[in-house]
């Protein structure tokens, strides 16, 4: 099963008419209509409604909601309602509720908030999960079940260290073996029963915080085991659904680059991927297009939901800014430019109270249609509708892959050594930010997918390599592609044990450098690298790591200029088959990984129609009858004059478009352009 089945982007997003007396719901129905709204979230946070003590479910006021929605013809998401659990449950079960990495044990209080592996959640839980599916799954305007929300954090109990007991005993099958790959003969640590290992916590093995332990093994799995505990109770949940719902596609909402859970061991059982899109800041276009190409990456290519955004400020940071505006319509189109196929809101109308209540909505507190916001999320849903069927179900083609690995992430960052500084998040967003600024259609990819398809793999930090995706790697080279990858990469195996071999372990063969020694300095020091050779080379700074290479056949591409390693090799290229393994040996600022990727796109033909105008993002999604779509995005304050790249027409102004003709792009302004070849 995959998306939910439409017939045109849906457009809507969470709405909580149970906060609010029924005359509003009448004032909704009008605007919802006004701006084109046809989809709604329902429920998401309804526990304590539906079920308001445990004998009692009542769904007279969900109801009603549904009902309603159905119909005015609106599609309907229904959530199961677990993502916070009600008090009179914490109050029965203490167990429900969360112990904390500090060994604290919470009581009843804010949301995202049960102990995954407690048997009375997963129970109760799967029931409500249950009886809102029996009640709603025949009707036609439930196009997709949402399961729980935003899943995250970690619970640190006697029921969650009896459950990564069990995990363990999965896993590594005899004491033995987990002796052997938790190294336990370090620091005493050889365990002789089961009963022995605990939680890796602050009481345990960790000081100094999450990212600060003794034994990484441990720390890893239980990073692993978490993830798959509250996979566990999505699975409950779903589980529950099919009984009475064979049909309608499951989901629940990812938060795109969240560390605590392993999207790739999640996203196969979810029928569709959908996302909530919070960017840090409004300079994050460049993030942004990789968080929207890591969330359709989880279930190769296949489109995604965005299934939150603001339409203008959040409410969580210390300071919260505006959305200026176009801003969001821009970001909304970028989402549909990498493969969104909805486009919602967190929420539909602001909360009254509670900590949400600054938080924006398409319809504020007064009710108004006449403010900005209202009137660009209706003049986006004109848009939306117009656009009608075709980019659903469109594809990316892309011939280059940049790997994502949790694993790595995990590894890299709960490593004692050889520098806390160097962030995998940072490393790889900024191979990406190269790869984006190049205009290049791109996947990100798990270390798992099926790399056969690519021309280039970028492998930023790729600190744990698995399996054999080393020959993987090596075949991409071998047949003519080009891989690369980066300092910290090929360092240790799946148990976070160091290879055998010199560094970059299973790397080495493809990459022809070996790496005896490194160096990690502050971030004033820094040691620059050249780049090149001849009228063409340049000079860029290199911080936080450097590695000293010994090249065993590669060519050597960049050097050092400073210290006792200066004139060494900071960057080399080794011709593997008929292609070329790359490394990058340091942390080099953005000028010089920019230089190194369009040195290995250039072999390759790969480059976006606008590689050298800064901030016009472009986008190709192929429908499935073969359409492209160009999708070009001015994320610049000022108009851009370019020559437009292809012709056809402009599905948002209907305007046709010349191939060599001068194109103008108002500030924040979009083009889809349906190609005529
Ligand atoms: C998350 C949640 C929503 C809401 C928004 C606010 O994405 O899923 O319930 O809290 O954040 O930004
Ligand atoms: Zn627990």
């Amino acid at each position: 099963m995959s998306l939910p089945v439409t017939s045109k982007v849906p457009f809507g997003g969470d709405h909580n008419p149970q906060q609010w007396p029924e005359d509003v719901w009448k004032q909704d129905d009008l605007l919802f209509d006004a701006a084109r709204i046809d989809t709604v979230t329902l429920g998401v946070f309804d526990w304590a409604l539906t079920q308001p003590a445990q004998e009692v479910y009542d769904f007279s006021v969900l109801d009603r909601i549904v009902e309603r929605a159905a119909a005015r013809g609106r599609q309907i998401c229904l959530a199961t309602g677990t993502g916070a659990h009600p008090p009179w449950l914490a109050r029965a079960y203490p167990e429900v509720t969360r112990t904390d990495f500090e060994g604290r044990r919470h009581r009843f209080g804010q949301r995202h908030n049960s102990c995954p592996s407690s048997p009375v959640f997963r129970r109760l839980s799967a029931e409500l999960a249950r009886r809102v599916a029996r009640r709603y799954a025949g009707n036609p305007a439930v196009v997709a079940w949402h399961v729980g929300n935003e899943y995250g954090g970690a619970c640190y109990c006697d029921l969650c260290a009896a459950a990564f007991r069990d995990w363990l005993r999965h896993r590594h099958g005899s004491l033995d073996a987990l002796n052997t790959a938790w190294y336990t003969t370090f620091w005493s640590h050889t365990f002789t029963d089961w009963d022995q290992i605990e939680p890796p916590s602050a009481l345990t093995e960790h000081w100094r915080g999450p990212d600060h332990t003794a034994f990484q093994g441990i720390t890893l799995d239980y990073l692993r085991f978490m993830s798959d505990a509250m996979l566990t109770n999505f699975l409950d949940e779903k589980a529950a659904i099919r009984e009475s719902s064979p049909d309608v596609p499951v989901t629940t909402n990812f938060m795109g680059m969240y560390r605590p859970i392993d999207y790739h061991r999640w996203a196969p059982h979810l029928d569709f991927v959908s996302w909530d899109n919070y960017p840090p800041d409004d300079d994050s276009a460049a993030r942004m297009a990789l968080t929207h190409d890591l969330m359709r990456g989880l279930k190769d290519g296949q489109p995604f939901w965005l299934m939150e955004q603001t339409p203008s400020v959040t409410a969580c940071r210390d300071v919260n800014p505006l959305k200026r505006p176009g801003l969001m319509r821009l970001w909304s189109w970028q989402a549909v430019a990498h493969g969104a196929d909805a486009v919602l809101f967190f929420q539909l109308r602001a909360s009254r109270g509670a900590c949400e209540k600054y938080h924006g909505a398409v319809i504020g507190h007064a009710g108004r249609s006449d403010t900005r916001v209202f009137r660009e999320v209706a003049e986006l849903g004109a848009e939306l509708e117009r656009l009608g069927p075709a980019s659903l179900g469109a594809r990316t083609p892309a011939r280059v892959a940049l790997l994502f690995d949790w694993d790595s992430w995990w590894a890299l960052e709960i490593s004692d050594g050889p520098s806390r500084l160097v962030r995998y998040q940072q490393v790889v967003l900024a191979y990406h930010r190269a790869l984006w600024d190049a205009g290049v259609d791109l996947d990100v990819a798990a270390v798992t997918a099926d790399l056969s398809g690519y021309d280039v793999v970028v492998a930023p930090a790729l600190h744990m390599v698995k399996g054999d995706l080393a020959q993987r790697l090596e075949a991409v080279a071998a047949r003519g592609g080009s891989v690369l990858t980066t300092f910290l990469s090929g360092r240790v195996d799946e148990n976070d044990n160091a290879f055998l071999t010199d560094v970059p372990g299973p790397l080495g063969p493809l990459t022809g450098v070996r790496v005896d020694e490194w160096d990690a300095r502050g971030p004033e020091v820094v040691n620059p690298v050249r780049l090149g050779a001849g009228d063409d080379r340049i000079e860029v700074a290199a911080r936080l790591l450097f590695e000293i290479v010994i090249p065993q056949g590669a060519e050597v591409l960049g050097t050092y200029r400073a210290d006792f390693y200066a004139g060494t090799p900071a960057v080399t290229r080794n011709c593997f088959g008929d292609g070329h393994g790359w490394y990058v040996a340091t942390d080099l600022e953005q000028a010089g990984v920019s230089w190194v990727v369009r040195q290995v796109l250039a072999r390759h033909d790969l480059l976006g129609p606008y590689p050298d105008v800064a901030d016009l993002e472009s986008a190709v999604r192929v429908a499935p009858d073969g359409t492209r779509l160009l999708f070009l995005l001015n994320h610049r304050a000022e108009p851009v004059r370019v020559t437009a790249a292809g012709s056809g027409v402009d599905l948002l102004t209907g305007d046709r478009i010349t191939r060599g003709r001068p194109l103008r792009l108002p500030a924040r302004g979009v083009v889809v352009l349906r190609e005529q070849r």
